[in-house]
């Protein structure tokens, strides 16, 4: 396994690999790896010739009190992980690599609406710094195929709206939430939890779970649903930000007849957690 710093190198690797016609797979990732982004590798690894995973914590999409000075940084134990797994390159760029200009006056890459509800309206221009690095990293791979998690499946949608929209030849691969043993869905941000509030955290999936159960059972007043949703998570101690039931495609409220997705995020203490759940 190759370790690239550089866009120079990373495309001279990509040209050879693309002149012997080989497939390129390519999994976007901040680091601090757990078993979630690994799920994404090893379903790479059977799509393509070539997987290329990017190890890049990406400034431009952290708010200004969000928490990019402390997101955790274990590239040793990454690399390892991504060895273990037949990875065959690792591009990991410093920042001024990726924005040799500085951030503010980077080119930016947005799509509207869908990036501005749900997790777009609580941390504005998130969406938009996610979109503009993916944009800059398919630029830089040129892979065939690129793997997301539902995990975070707001993100995805938009993924595959900017990728349409902007006619790329890329398909995109979405791979299932990997949770711990007590439902949890897994992220890197897990360990900024407390003994008690790990304990608590398994509760926001649970309250999905059940708000699509009383789906099933026929109730359709969506709203009054979340609402209640978001009571029960704020008397077990979350701050809920969003509890929704919304188009699992278009992410606009429901439509008869078409399938449904559950999304949630609540604060416990300083950690945000995110989740949600096809109904
Ligand atoms: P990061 O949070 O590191 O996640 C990288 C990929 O792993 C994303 O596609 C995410 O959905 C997926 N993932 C995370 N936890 C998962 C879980 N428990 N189960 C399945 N998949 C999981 O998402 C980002 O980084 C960044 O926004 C990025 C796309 C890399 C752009 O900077």
């Amino acid at each position: 396994m190759e370790t690239v710093t550089t866009v120079d190198m990373l495309r001279a690797r990509i040209q050879f690999w693309r002149r012997g016609n080989q497939r390129i797979a390519f999994v976007p990732t901040m680091g601090n790896l757990h078993a979630g982004h690994l799920r994404l590798v090893t379903r790479a690894r059977e799509l393509a010739e070539r997987v290329v995973v990017s190890v890049f914590v990406n400034p431009l999409q952290f708010g200004p009190k969000e928490d990019l000075a402390s997101y955790p940084r274990t590239l040793e134990a990454d690399r390892k992980a991504l060895e273990n797994l037949g990875v065959d390159l690792v591009f990991v760029p410093e920042v001024e690599e990726m924005y040799p200009r500085g951030l503010a006056p980077a080119t930016r890459v947005q799509v509207p609406e869908l990036g501005e509800r749900l997790c777009g309206a609580f941390r504005p221009g998130h969406f938009t710094g996610v979109t503009t690095v993916v944009a800059k990293l398919f630029n830089m791979v040129q892979p065939d195929t690129a793997l997301f998690g539902r995990k975070d499946y707001q993100q995805l949608a938009i993924l595959r709206r900017m990728v349409a929209d902007l006619d790329w030849p890329i398909d995109i691969e979405a791979v299932d939430t990997v949770r711990e043993p007590d439902g949890l869905a897994m992220s890197s941000r897990n360990q900024y939890l407390d003994a008690e509030e790990r304990r608590l955290a398994p509760q926001l999936f649970q309250t999905l779970q059940q708000l699509a159960a009383r789906i099933r059972n026929g109730e359709r007043d969506f709203t009054t649903l979340g609402v209640s949703a978001m009571e029960g998570l704020r008397s077990a101690g979350f701050e809920p930000e969003y509890v929704e039931v919304v188009d699992a495609d278009s992410l606009e409220p429901p439509l008869e007849g078409r399938p449904l997705v559950v999304l949630a995020a609540a604060r416990l203490g300083r950690t945000r957690l995110i989740d949600n759940l096809l109904v």
